[in-house]
């Protein structure tokens, strides 16, 4: 090894001893530098003759262009170690299980709606919605109950302080039948040059869910509770239309056909006959218990007119009934008041 691969093989073992960019410096100057052993070599050329400058000096040029490529070789190896020292010290674990957030779910009588709709959806109705600050026209008066009609003091409710355009008041809807007399006005409009050539118009085929009020509260009445409308109108829609729908949506709704369907008189002011309906189990915890689930009735001639149309030609019924306490029937629930506190202990049940 002649002295010039020595000064290479020193330099190597010097850069690599050096542990930080520091030391590397340092060590560099002591080759590279203002007096470092190559800046010597090429400093002592001053005295060589022409022919050596060439020889020598070609030499000496290579041994410091090792070096430099030594140098550059090591720096990089440093700044290397030190990223990789610095991603080992801040290293993320990103196999982590990330903090969720817990899921919601629907509302348990958001379900029994949805199941109603898809449920009379099958069978050709319509879906509506209407509001629940009412007027009084709507909720009361178009539904065969004026003023002074004593039926008004069952449903007692909210009232509010402004004026409907026909200067009576406006109440939160004590039910949704208001939505019969809105929907099938509309529908009556929708057709109103057929009307008036004396051409049938297609049926009336509605439900309209939504909230109510009532002041009542509880373990089976809330302030607010749900009902949803079903209208059915046409030329020749009876009683029996009425008993059918309804055997086919309860067996249904509970999935299954051990259930008794029985109608009991009752009143209301905008349907004559009017009918109570009540279901029973056959089976399961509630075996032969009568339930009520709805109110029904033929719709009065008086309402009819109020649809717009002539009683002695459209016929046929409504029906009101207690999503509320479907969902209670169907999950087993035994206070109302449960669905309303917004307790997620309650509601996470029926995620
Ligand atoms: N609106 C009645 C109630 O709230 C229910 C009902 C609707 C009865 C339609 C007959 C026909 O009690």
């Amino acid at each position: 090894m002649n002295d010039l691969d020595q000064l290479v093989a020193a330099a190597q073992a010097d850069f690599a001893r050096a542990a930080t960019p520091a030391d590397l410096e340092n060590a560099k100057a002591r080759y590279l530098g203002k007096s470092g052993q190559v800046t010597d070599l090429l400093k002592g050329m001053a005295a060589l003759s022409p022919e050596e400058k060439k020889t020598r000096g070609a030499e000496i040029n290579q041994t410091k262009q090792r070096v430099e490529a030594l140098l550059t070789e090591r720096r990089a190896a440093l700044a290397d170690a030190e990223l990789q020292a610095q991603l080992k010290a801040e290293a993320l674990d990103v196999t982590l299980p990330g903090r969720s957030r817990s899921q919601g779910g629907l509302h348990p009588v958001s379900r029994t709606l949805e199941r109603i709709e898809a449920i009379f959806g099958s069978m050709g109705f319509d879906v509506a919605d209407g509001p629940e600050i009412e007027e009084d026209w709507f909720n009361f008066t178009a539904l065969n109950t004026p003023a002074d009609h004593p039926a008004r003091s069952m449903h007692d409710t909210f009232y509010v302080d402004t004026k409907a355009p026909d200067g009576s008041g406006h109440l939160l809807r004590t039910h949704t039948s208001p939505m019969q007399v809105r929907y099938a006005v509309q529908h009556v409009k929708k057709h109103a040059a057929a009307l008036a050539a004396g051409e049938a118009i297609p049926e009336i085929r509605v439900i309209a869910p939504g909230r109510t009020y009532r002041v009542d509260s509880d373990a089976t009445h809330s302030p607010m509770f749900h009902q949803c409308e079903g209208l059915w109108i046409g030329e020749n829609v009876s009683f029996k239309d009425l008993k059918a729908v309804f055997a086919d949506f309860f067996r249904n709704f509970f999935e299954t056909d051990d259930l008794d369907i029985r109608f009991r008189p009752s009143f209301f002011p905008f349907t004559e006959p009017s009918a109570e309906v009540d279901i029973a189990f056959a089976s399961g915890p509630l075996k032969g218990r009568w339930l009520e689930v709805a109110g029904s009735g033929q719709v009065h001639p008086n309402v009819v007119r109020n649809f717009g149309l002539d009683p002695e030609r459209y016929i046929g019924f409504a029906f009101g009934m207690g999503p509320d306490r479907l969902t209670m029937l169907r999950y087993g629930v035994n206070d109302l008041r449960l669905f309303f506190d917004g307790d997620l202990r309650f509601l996470s049940q029926f995620k």
